[in-house]
């Protein structure tokens, strides 16, 4: 393993994409290695890892492990990670310590698999201060998780399976959905955008594209079972189908999933440097293509910009914002926000407070840049405190919040259409859902309504989610 490195990194981008459809096989022993046992898994991160856990789940389920959402009566831990940023290591070390108490009173099995075990810092820590995690997996090994369960049982040292099996694509895998009305749908994985300050190029590999036939029959066999919502994943999925040898892009694919006829199809997310005007057509042309955008900024500086290696400018991503806002009746924007950059200046972070002001934000995830081990900004030298982020950050998530509520404001007394999707969690005898817009709505139903879309007035609006009543 080498530490991510940005020149051999690029180099990849030439290779040849493999799909595979027959790496998933499972032998009898394997398949009795879970029984009268359960498992316990905790995810972080993004929904890409949401997705892989629902392969890890299935696979444990085919091992005839039982799920446990206790971690003391697990038999098996599964941490799936993320290393977007400093807090989130923090939080899975964190709970590293309760499970090394919990191993000194009871046998159990625990691996660490997601996007810190393909980074090398963190193998090497593991390797020397955590030496009674039982085996380590990569992004590109879950498939072989059988296989590595079954050397950890009978071997009982640490097995590490961290490789880049970066030119593949692996079909088969099988699957537990969590949600029975709504889907996440791999289209791709992988980044080749490389912007300065990211890991995931190095934790997730080369942009590997799905085959489009791989896709819609996914998308079809999830109608049949009664799926009503598609979420079309990727970390830029506007460069779907780029690294394909036919000529077939996003938007075409978005054409294909919509022609299926499934109720609502998402994506996320949209790089703007993709975002072209055939994909912006295909959205308001398609009833079930929701009208809702993430649209990352990250800075509205374009000097920032451009250190980022965002490949636009403050007025190029302006244009398209304006662009999808008249294109795309009613659609919601949400963004993905950056401060403190290194030397990010207070004119800087203005800028990014203007284009906020602008754009009136749905909502926004907003962070304070976190250097990563081995990418390009981690080594620029910087010059602004730790204070003036956090005070950036604060004033930042004022204006964020003062245009969420805002744009929920605005949906008192309107009717919308809701996919109720599950119990809610908040409200006693009320189903919650999301909106074409994305805006989550409790609603007093009973279960009978439970993957239905019905139509809803909004009764009223609290800070992250709305109340509503079913209108016939
Ligand atoms: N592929 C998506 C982003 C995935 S990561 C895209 O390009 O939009 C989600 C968000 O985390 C990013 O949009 C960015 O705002 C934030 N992020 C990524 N790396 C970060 C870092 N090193 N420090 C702080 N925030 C970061
Ligand atoms: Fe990271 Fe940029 Fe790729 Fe998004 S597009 S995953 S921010 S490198
Ligand atoms: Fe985190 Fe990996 Fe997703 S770093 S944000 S889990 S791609």
């Amino acid at each position: 393993m080498n530490l991510p490195n940005l020149n051999e990194a690029r180099k990849r981008t030439n290779k040849k994409v493999e799909i595979r459809e027959d790496k998933y096989k499972l032998s009898n022993t394997q398949k009795a290695i879970g029984i009268n046992k359960n498992y316990f898994i905790k995810t972080y991160g993004c929904q890409m890892n949401e997705h892989d856990s629902e392969n890890i789940k299935a696979i444990l389920n085919d091992m005839n492990f039982n799920e446990t959402d206790t971690l003391e009566q697990a038999d098996l831990i599964i941490l799936n990670t993320c290393a977007i940023r400093e807090n989130a290591h923090n939080k899975v070390f964190g709970l590293l310590g309760r499970i090394k108490h919990l191993k000194q009173t009871k046998e159990v099995m625990v691996g660490f698999g997601g996007c810190m075990a393909q980074e090398e810092v963190i193998v090497d820590e593991i390797l020397n201060k955590y030496k009674w995690i039982d085996f380590v997996f990569g992004t590109h090994n879950i498939v072989n998780l059988p296989n590595i369960i079954e050397n950890a049982t009978n071997n009982k040292k640490q097995e590490i399976e961290v490789f880049s099996g970066e030119g593949e694509v692996i079909e088969n895998i099988p699957v537990k959905r969590d949600n029975k009305y709504k889907a996440w749908v791999n289209i791709m994985y992988g980044c080749d955008k490389f912007c300065t300050y990211c890991i995931v190029p190095y934790t997730r590999g080369k942009q590997r594209s799905r085959l489009p036939k791989h896709i819609i029959d996914e998308v079809n066999s999830l109608i049949k079972e009664g799926y009503k919502e598609v979420t079309l994943l990727g970390q830029n999925v506007n460069a779907y189908g780029k690294d394909l040898e036919i000529d077939y892009t996003m938007a075409n694919l978005l054409e294909d999933v919509a022609k299926t006829k499934i109720d609502r199809i998402r994506f996320v997310t949209s790089h703007p440097w993709d975002f072209n005007d055939e994909m912006i057509d295909i959205i308001s042309k398609y009833d079930n293509i929701m009208p809702y955008i993430h649209l990352p900024l990250q800075s509205g500086s374009s000097k920032i910009l451009k250190l980022m290696g965002r490949r636009y400018t403050k007025e190029q991503y302006l244009e398209l914002f304006k662009k999808l806002k008249s294109k795309i009746s009613n659609v919601a924007i949400t963004t993905d926000i950056i401060v403190g950059f290194p030397n990010e200046t207070e004119e800087d972070f203005n800028d990014t407070l203007d284009i906020v002001n602008t754009c009136k934000y749905d909502s926004a995830f907003t962070f304070i840049f976190s250097p990563r081990v081995g990418t390009p900004a981690s080594k620029m030298l910087d010059s602004i405190s730790l204070e003036i982020k956090e005070a950036r950050l604060q004033k930042l998530n004022q204006l964020i919040n003062k245009y969420s509520k805002e744009n929920n404001d605005k949906y008192l007394n309107k009717t919308v259409s809701v996919l109720l999707d599950d119990y809610s969690s908040k409200k006693k005898d009320c189903l919650k859902g999301y909106t074409d817009t994305m805006k989550l709505v409790n609603v007093k139903a009973d279960s009978s309504y439970l993957g239905k879309i019905v139509n809803v007035k909004i009764t009223s609006i609290k800070t992250w989610s709305m109340d509503g009543e079913i209108v016939e």
